[in-house]
């Protein structure tokens, strides 16, 4: 137990040290609103690097019978460093419970889903990248580089939207947005 926590603390440096000596950006939050977006700073422009941010989906406070979380990858340009993971309870890094990684995207499976669903009241979104080269994509023929992602969430008790699209399944030759109904 102490070790784990001497192990921690030194993670917690770490971290300390890389945000005074690059990455500036703040894109790490906590969302207890119902629905709301998430995207890479700039979006879509570049970002500085080496990034990593986590956003917290948190519905606990908010009382349905059956409810989940749905994420619609509507605009993904990334195929690495993405990661979802639903917990039963979620304060902080370090306290925490019930975690299942739902996905992490890939360049071999980017193209597979347009949604991800929990039925847990918290859902974590991690983002972490090193360097922007290789991890973009260009997309109008090359001619436009496009970088990070912006998505949307939404808390819901009935089936996700199937009628959602991504820029993926479009082989980014078109754009997909969510419109503020969820439509
Ligand atoms: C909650 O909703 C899901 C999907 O809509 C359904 O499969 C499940 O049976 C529901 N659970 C309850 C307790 O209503
Ligand atoms: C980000 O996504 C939202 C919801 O789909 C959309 O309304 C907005 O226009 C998008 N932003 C950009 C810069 O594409």
């Amino acid at each position: 137990m102490r070790f784990t926590a001497i192990g921690l603390s030194f993670l917690f440096h770490l971290t300390l040290i890389g945000g005074s000596t690059g990455s500036e950006v703040s894109c790490s939050s906590r969302l207890t609103t119902p629905r709301g977006v998430i995207q890479t700073p700039n979006f879509p422009r570049a970002f500085p690097v080496p990034i990593k941010c986590r956003w917290v989906i948190d519905v606990s406070d908010i009382s349905a019978s059956n409810s989940s979380i749905v994420v619609y990858l509507t605009q993904v340009y990334v195929y690495k460093g993405l990661r979802f993971t639903e917990y039963a309870y979620y304060e902080s890094e370090s306290m925490n419970f019930g975690a299942t990684l739902i996905k992490e995207i890939t360049e071999g499976n980017v193209f597979e889903y347009k949604l991800f669903r929990t039925f847990r009241p918290f859902l974590v979104i991690e983002f972490e990248l090193d360097q922007l080269e290789g991890n973009h994509v260009r997309v109008l023929n090359d001619l436009l580089d496009v970088y990070g992602f912006n998505i949307t969430y939404q808390m819901t008790e009935d089936v996700p939207n199937p009628d959602s699209c991504s820029v993926q399944r479009c082989s980014y030759t078109g754009n997909c947005f969510m419109s503020g109904d969820y439509e």
